[in-house]
């Protein structure tokens, strides 16, 4: 048996329900990859299921107000990736559905991972589809890497690319790697007496009972450092990009706000004179990406429509 069989046995017998892969279509596998770019599959699939009885095709998401697509896009991350879904929505209402990853990146908001999933997904065209769970999982099996990081990727995608069939159904490998990443492969300890892979996996020795301890401890020490190198450069505790979300969500709740307050609603070490460029230019942003309006004397709200 070939890993790649071993591994498809295991994904129909214990692969994941999820929705997106049953009823398929273009848009609804669209939508899902957007969502899943951010979100766990757990708060994905509520939200999912609900976004498309409110947008239930490409030419719903087209037609769909801002303002709308901002509420309902609530909890699901970076707003300004669901107002570049409504512009690929309308170059697809325009020249027509893509069907290759190079017409998928063409789209806009479309970047190299989701341009593979998709035209892995929707066309079955043979393209190496990485995320954290496949990376965890190849870089284990096939590098013998026991924590693989972004930086092994193109290791991965040469591997992955040596070995991923041509014929066959290539798309379910993607799909069964996810889920033996999200259900087996677990990110700090996996579950290796329940893994398909696990005789043929390249990193199955750092995970025996004699040597966990020391690679936990090691991996430790790595963290511990990455996170000395990332304290130096942010003084923030978080990336902008959690405090742009924030100041949405105020908004969306409470409705016009002064620029002069919204510092103190969105991060509790708000200092007025310190952070006033820092706040007015996150939404400064906002209003470039047409998520909000600043109004002259020195509010913002919602866009109307
Ligand atoms: N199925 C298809 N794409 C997926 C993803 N990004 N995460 C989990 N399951 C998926």
């Amino acid at each position: 048996m070939t890993l790649f069989s071993r591994l498809l046995a295991w994904y129909r017998r214990n692969g994941r329900d999820l929705p997106w892969r049953k009823r398929r279509n273009a848009y609804r596998i669209f939508i899902s990859e957007l969502m899943l770019q951010q979100t766990r599959v757990d708060r994905v699939i509520p939200k999912y299921r609900a976004w498309l009885r409110r947008f239930p095709s490409w030419k719903k998401l087209a037609g769909a107000r801002t303002r709308a697509l901002v509420i309902s896009w609530a909890g699901l991350g970076y707003n300004r990736r669901v107002i570049a879904a409504r512009d690929a929505a309308r170059q697809v209402m325009r020249d027509g559905i893509p069907t290759t990853a190079h017409d998928w990146r063409r789209l806009k908001g479309v970047g190299p991972y989701m341009a593979a999933a998709l035209a892995e997904f929707v066309n079955h065209e043979r393209a190496i589809v990485i995320d954290t769970n496949v990376r965890r999982v190849a870089g284990r099996v096939l590098l013998g890497v026991p924590y693989p990081h972004l930086s092994d990727d193109a290791r991965i995608r040469r591997a992955l690319n040596r070995i991923l069939p041509i014929h066959g159904a290539h798309w379910e490998i993607p799909h069964a790697m996810m889920d033996l990443g999200a259900m087996v492969c677990l990110s700090r300890i996996p579950r290796c007496e329940a893994c398909p892979l696990v005789r043929v996996c390249m990193a199955r020795k750092f995970f025996l009972p004699d040597r966990l301890a020391a690679t936990l401890r090691r991996r430790a020490k790595q963290q511990q450092q990455t996170r000395i190198v990332e304290s130096r450069h942010a003084e923030k505790k978080y990336p902008d990009r959690i405090y742009r979300g924030r100041i949405l969500t105020w908004i969306r709740v409470h409705g016009k706000t002064r620029l002069s307050t919204i510092g103190y609603r969105v991060d509790d070490t708000y200092d007025p004179v310190a952070d006033l460029d820092w706040i007015r230019n996150m939404v400064k942003r906002l209003e470039k990406d047409g998520l909000l309006l600043f109004h002259s004397g020195d509010t913002i709200s919602l866009p109307r429509c």
